[in-house]
């Protein structure tokens, strides 16, 4: 199709459609609002890659070891990557994915899908079909073309594969010119270009790129195959049909591939390119010629140099996914509830786990790594797919506290060493570690992760139980408390901008490492009723294993927290959101602006504060009457209109942007569960509907951000201009709002001994079935709505469901 201009797209409410069968986004044409993404890999190599073929590849570490190339601030945005040029003798070049030449295409269309991208698009009778994709077991993508002549003559064809090459740390990569522009070396091979730059020094690891294919040229420099003043979105080579079998000398490295095929009408060829990562043991670097050792390149080229394997490694990742979704799946009568449940919900929740929130297209994967908390409640949306890993996660994470409770707020994925710039002195952080330990313990009844020797600080010979890591955690909220008897903020809680010690007046500086991190006086309210939560989770842990003593006085402190809550964080209509380093209240009736804040509005309720004396349903119908917009429930309002220097970083945004009122979508599903522990089932489900992008899907030339996921942010009312989305990809909203669907609306609950079903229905969902594997049994539960309240386990009444030895069981609930 030709390229729409720019006051065709605004006309457009949606820009493709869900495929539910093949579990795909199809994107049905290239000028989305935004690149919109897929990411490829789910082990050690990861890429992305958006609608336009843009996007970069990396092992296992995003700032360390980068393979490609990628350009932030670059216009248009998604410059960068892979790319695949057809140039039919004497006719215009083109590419299967639209960039970089923007060729208008006959016929476009991409499919976003689990694990590949699918580009299928067609130009003067040539169609062009190119998947990518991570196989499973394997450090590398396999770009698998098939190029086909529709029409009725003969046609000679090049086709062109380049990559353009990152020197592997992606920040010396886009600074360290002096130094960049003398060090690339590259190795050239019958269809295989080796990049090997610094590896005769301290690295044990190449890149590289092949083709199963006969090529017939190829180069390795930038500028001999861009030209002077060239760029990509058209290559001298390419418009010359030749190649100029370029060896790089410094300067800018990249591979590229030349193959020439001739199609008669109705003939295909297929290549597949390999673009992969090797690694050899340091002190077996080169071969008898003194070579780099290419072992591992040989291996993965020749085992995929038939195209058998390639269909096979498809199917094995199709497998794989198959998988991974079995443990839970919905029927019900609602398609987009179907599609996120089923589909989107716990593919973002795997992307973010993978991902923390180091990699996408607006994380640059150059700056921070795994974050504490983070981590911690990306794992309650994946622990039911594969909790081996979530245990992993569990350790490493646990291996950061300190052996006072407190613990480093990020750490490196490639070391898992504490990050000691951004430090410790985030209050809320070991409570994430409670709530995570206590969902996979319910998830998998693995009570001997408790007994795991996990380190402090990781220092060897400081090991203790992850018990006593728990013990710790809850212990450093009690042991630090401020004047009401609420919990010390230190540097921030969940929210990293409400920064009430830091006092900043220098521009540049760090809102959250900048002043002192334990001011005595400011307190947290979200912090506090995470403590009611958790801390109550954690005591009835301590039952399970038989600490009761200790569980009582846990007990005690939490409900000697739930009353400091009550008398000094209700506000009157709602919960306060903290005090500041002078004592005054934030999120109060008293401020001029911030006077009502999302958090401790959701955490509170969902900790079950105030549901007897009606507390908990004034603060939700105030958070509808304030927060609520078309978008979502916006974090704050009014929104602060000047810096502040006792908030801090949260109102250094302008209103309506980020933490300064926007929608932040990660607590919105805070709300539905809150919702439903008040048994409003209407609520729940229109605050759920307001951020899922299922439903969002044709507000896409509002919203921007792809219709398949969730972003951080949208727009506020105050903005000026709401709905827009901002952040797509890596958030706590994944994992929140599968948990707000899966078990507040449709109250499928992991429990210690078993499943408990107590949905919050709204009135458009009447009926469903659950297929959840859980501890090796398949339960089947399905929910009808009759107005009375009954549970039975294979035609046996009973109040939950109790474990079960066989393979797979009926439930029939009616509430
Ligand atoms: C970002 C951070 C997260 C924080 C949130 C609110 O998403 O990754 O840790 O809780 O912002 O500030
Ligand atoms: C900024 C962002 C916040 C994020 C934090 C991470 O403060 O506004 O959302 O959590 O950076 O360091």
């Amino acid at each position: 199709m030709n390229a729409p201009n720019e006051s065709e797209v605004r006309s457009f409410m949606q820009y493709g459609h869900f495929d539910d069968a093949r579990k795909e986004y199809v994107i049905t044409t290239p000028n989305t609002p935004l690149p919109w993404i897929n990411y490829l890999g789910s082990e050690d190599f990861f890429g992305m890659i958006s609608n336009t073929g843009g996007g970069y590849a990396f092992y296992r570490d995003a700032k360390l070891q980068r393979l490609l190339r990628y350009r932030y601030n670059s216009v248009p945005a998604d410059v960068g990557g892979r790319f695949y040029y057809i140039k039919e003798r004497g006719k215009t070049a083109w590419n299967p994915a639209f960039l970089p030449t923007r060729t208008p295409l006959d016929a476009y269309e991409c499919r976003h899908g689990l694990g590949y991208t699918t580009f299928l698009s067609e130009k003067d009778g040539l169609a062009a079909e190119l998947t990518l994709f991570v196989p499973i077991g394997e450090t590398c993508e396999l770009h698998d073309l098939t190029l086909t002549n529709r029409g009725t003559l003969e046609k000679r064809v090049q086709i062109y594969g380049c990559m353009e090459w990152c020197l592997w740390n992606a920040v010396d990569d886009a600074q360290n010119y002096q130094r960049n522009l003398n060090i690339a070396e590259s190795e050239v091979e019958p269809s295989t270009i080796y990049h090997v730059t610094e590896y005769r020094e301290r690295r044990n690891h190449y890149a590289y790129y092949g083709v199963n294919a006969e090529t017939s040229g190829f180069d390795t420099d930038r500028n001999t195959f861009l030209g002077h003043m060239g760029d990509w979105s058209a290559p001298r080579a390419v418009a010359e049909e030749t190649s100029y079998a370029s060896h790089i000398t410094g300067w800018y490295p990249i591979a590229c591939h030349r193959l020439d095929v001739t199609l008669a009408p109705g003939e295909s060829v297929r290549a597949c390119f390999v673009l992969g990562y090797g690694e050899n043991p340091k002190d077996a670097k080169w071969d008898a010629d003194g070579r780099v050792r290419k072992d591992t390149a040989r291996r993965v080229l020749a085992k995929f140099a038939d195209s058998a394997a390639v269909d096979a490694a498809r199917a094995e990742l199709a497998a794989y996914w198959d998988r991974l979704l079995s443990s839970y799946r919905l029927v019900s009568p609602n398609e987009k509830l179907n599609r996120m449940a089923n589909i989107w919900h716990q593919y973002q929740c795997m992307v973010t786990f993978n991902m923390s929130r180091s990699a996408s297209y607006y994380e640059t994967g150059t700056g921070r790594g795994m974050g504490f908390r983070d981590s911690c409640q990306d794992l309650f949306g994946f622990v039911h797919m594969v909790p081996e890993r979530a245990r992993e996660r569990i350790i490493d994470i646990a291996s950061i506290q300190f052996a006072d409770g407190s613990t480093y707020h990020q750490y490196q994925p490639l070391t898992k060493r504490g990050n000691a710039d951004i430090g410790s002195g985030f209050n809320d952080d070991p409570l994430w570690l409670v709530a995570a330990a206590v969902c996979y313990i319910k998830e998998t009844g693995d009570f001997a992760v408790l007994e795991h020797p996990t380190p402090f600080n990781n220092k060897p010979g400081s090991e203790a139980p992850l018990l006593e890591h728990l013990r710790r955690s809850v212990g450093y909220i009690r042991s630090h408390l401020g004047p009401h008897g609420l919990p010390l903020i230190g540097r921030a809680d969940w929210n990293d901008c409400l920064n009430l010690n830091c006092f900043s007046e220098t521009s540049g500086e760090s809102f959250q490492t900048s002043g002192p991190s334990e001011g005595p006086v400011a307190e947290s309210v979200f912090i506090a009723a995470m403590y009611v939560k958790y801390a109550a989770e954690y005591a009835e842990l301590l039952e399970q294993v038989g600490y009761e003593a200790e569980s009582v006085s846990v007990r005690l402190s939490v409900q000697e927290m739930e009353r400091a809550v009550l008398k000094h964080g209700w506000d009157g209509a709602w919960f306060r959101r903290a005090y500041d380093a002078f004592g005054d209240p934030v999120g109060s009736k008293e401020c001029d602006e911030g006077r009502i804040f999302i958090e401790p509005q959701g955490f509170c309720v969902m900790a079950g504060i105030g549901v007897e004396t009606g507390e908990a349903k004034k603060a939700l119908d105030s958070t509808r009457e304030h927060l609520l917009g078309e978008y979502g429930v916006e974090l704050l309002v009014p929104c602060y209109t000047r810096y502040r220097k006792e908030l801090g970083e949260i109102s250094s945004y302008p209103p309506g942007f980020k933490e300064n009122g926007s929608v932040f979508c990660h607590n919105n599903p805070w709300i539905v569960c809150a919702e439903a522990v008040i048994g409003r089932g209407n609520e729940a489900f229109d605050v759920y509907k307001r951020i899922c992008p299922a439903y969002l899907e044709d507000k896409s030339d509002v919203h921007e951000t792809e219709p398949y996921c969730y972003s951080q942010t949208v727009t506020g009312r105050a903005s000026g201009n709401p709905g827009h989305a901002k952040n797509s990809w890596l958030t706590g909203t994944a994992s929140w709002s599968f948990v707000s669907l899966s078990q507040a609306i449709l109250g499928v609950k992991p429990d210690y001994d078993g499943l408990r079903v107590e949905p919050c229905l709204p009135d458009e969902l009447d009926e469903y079935t659950v297929e959840r594997r859980f501890r090796g049994c398949l339960y089947r539960i399905h929910v009808k709505k009759t107005g009375e309240q009954s549970l039975t386990v294979d035609g046996k009444r009973a109040d939950r469901i109790p474990l079960q030895d066989r393979e797979t069981v009926t439930v029939e609930v009616t509430v």
